[in-house]
């Protein structure tokens, strides 16, 4: 069995990829220490725009479940949480479909509504999940994302909170995945190029 490096390991090899994912992971982009210091402020800055609101954060499963956590537990508002999760099916070059395998359940008519994602792409999963929710007559919908490749957008949107803004790079852990692995990694890394096949 794999073990899971701790956090004086990483601290240790600061930036450097620890051992055990050393065969996998090419580097480490953004290390926990910078994961943490960035989602405390971005919490912050949430905290400022919604202070007398009860807003609805709603979480797009499976990438964005770590960051949800650490996020919203630094957010002393009376926030309620829900899930959605999209699968996209197609290719790069064809308009990818997005298909809605679990709605919200909470019921947000009228509400104040935070929408967040692990990474905006091509914009496609954000803009389709944000059309959807409107048509639950939301009060508004904000979206928040933890990194934004605004060099692979296809369609023109843009994050009202964005934690990082990265390269054209595959990146894994934080709760993204290649291949349904690596979304334990407590920190973002790139994936080694000979594992990652480019169509997705
Ligand atoms: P979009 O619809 O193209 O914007 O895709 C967004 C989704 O694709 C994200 O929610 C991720 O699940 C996935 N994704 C895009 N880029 C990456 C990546 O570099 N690593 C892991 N997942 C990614
Ligand atoms: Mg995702």
């Amino acid at each position: 069995m794999q073990r899971i490096p701790s956090t004086s390991d990483l601290a240790l090899h600061r930036g450097r990829v620890p051992k055990i994912w050393q065969k996998e992971i090419e580097s480490v982009l953004i290390s926990e220490t910078h994961l943490r210091t960035r989602v405390k402020e971005l919490a912050a800055e949430i905290t400022r725009d919604y202070a007398h609101s009860e807003p609805v954060v709603i979480s797009l499963l499976n990438g964005s479940t770590m960051f949800m956590a650490d996020l919203v537990r630094q957010i002393p508002l009376p926030i309620e949480l829900d899930f959605v999760a999209a699968s996209s099916y197609g290719t790069r070059t064809t308009p990818r479909r997005v298909r809605f395998t679990k709605k919200v359940s909470i019921d947000i008519r009228g509400r104040e509504v935070l929408l967040l994602d692990d990474i905006l792409d091509s914009g496609q999963t954000l803009w389709e999940t944000r059309r959807q929710l409107r048509t639950l007559k939301p009060y508004r919908i904000k979206t928040c994302v933890l990194l934004d490749k605004p060099s692979r957008r296809i369609i023109r949107i843009g994050a009202d909170y964005v934690g990082f803004t990265i390269p054209n790079l595959f990146v894994v852990g934080y709760g993204m995945d290649y291949a349904h692995q690596f979304r334990n990694l407590p920190f973002v890394g790139i994936l080694c190029p000979e594992l990652f096949s480019n169509e997705p």
